[in-house]
């Protein structure tokens, strides 16, 4: 079967998904956009793209919108990925919390989580770096608009060699190992969740946050979505939080009130 997309499909879906997802698909990603939907056409048993195209603006389940979603996103991620961000959080912004805060809540969002290595980072992290962590509310919250990473990311089991870096003591503490596997340790999982979570929708939170972590998602984003974002980030956050983004990534020429702490690392002051 051909599944060459024609100029017409490739701008109705790249449409699609940039209205839906903020993810801009421009015309060098015209071989990846066409590669990843005709698996899903295989998959699915779909005879073309117009097929497709159809059953993503009908189907009221979303089923087919999540599928195409989930086909574009990279979801590399791995276990305490750009190490310094987490060496900030536990030699500065952890000990501000301590001072700042007497309810003894610790609020954290991992915006675009992947299959939740970084979750379960900023948890050892939290963890090892409070004075005393039991006396302390800690929540984090880990969410993507993948259902297939949001499930590895609750089972919490991923391959040995993703923790294999780490000190001996710190894998028999946070992790059970298995057969050549890791399982997370309930006292990491009791204070995490996971959450389906699409950015460019309303946020659920009802209290501001202390921490978040948004890093290598707008890599996908244009300009315009970008700055949305960075403004509704700023806006749940509490003030003296900090906000997080990949390394690789900057907010130079986005219209922000953080304040710059350090490559990729933001204050709300
Ligand atoms: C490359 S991974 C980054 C994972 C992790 N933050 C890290 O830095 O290791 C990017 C994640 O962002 C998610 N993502 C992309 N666009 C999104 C959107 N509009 N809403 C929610 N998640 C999104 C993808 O599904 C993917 O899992």
């Amino acid at each position: 079967m051909n599944y060459t997309v024609s100029e017409k499909y490739f701008k109705l879906f790249s449409d699609l998904i940039y209205e839906k997802s903020g993810i801009n698909i421009h015309n060098g990603k015209k071989e990846l956009l066409q590669a990843r939907i005709a698996k899903i056409l295989r998959r699915e048993k779909l005879k073309d793209y117009k097929e497709l195209y159809e059953k993503v603006k009908n189907d009221k389940s979303g089923r087919y919108l999540t599928l195409l979603l989930n086909s574009i996103s990279t979801n590399k991620t791995s276990f305490f990925r750009e190490e310094k961000h987490f060496k900030f959080l536990s030699s500065v912004a952890i000990k501000e919390l301590e001072n700042r805060k007497n309810d003894y809540t610790l609020r954290c969002w991992s915006a675009g989580c992947s299959s939740g290595e970084e979750v379960y980072s900023i948890a050892i992290t939290v963890l090892e770096s409070l004075k005393n962590p039991d006396a302390w509310k800690i929540k984090i919250l880990g969410t993507d608009l993948s259902y297939d990473v949001l499930n590895t990311a609750t089972k919490g089991i991923y391959p040995y060699e993703s923790v294999s870096f780490l000190p001996k003591n710190k894998i028999q503490k946070y992790f059970i190992v298995n057969n050549g596997q890791v399982e997370v340790d309930r006292k990491l999982k009791n204070i995490v969740i996971f959450r389906w979570l699409n950015l460019m929708q309303p946020f659920p939170f009802r209290n501001k946050l202390d921490f978040i972590f948004c890093r290598n998602v707008m890599i996908y984003f244009d300009k315009k979505t970008k700055e949305n974002l960075i403004k509704r980030l700023y806006d749940c956050l509490d003030y003296n939080g900090y906000l997080f983004i990949g390394m690789s990534e900057s907010l130079t020429g986005i219209k922000h009130n953080f304040k710059y702490i350090m490559p990729s690392v933001y204050k709300k002051v």
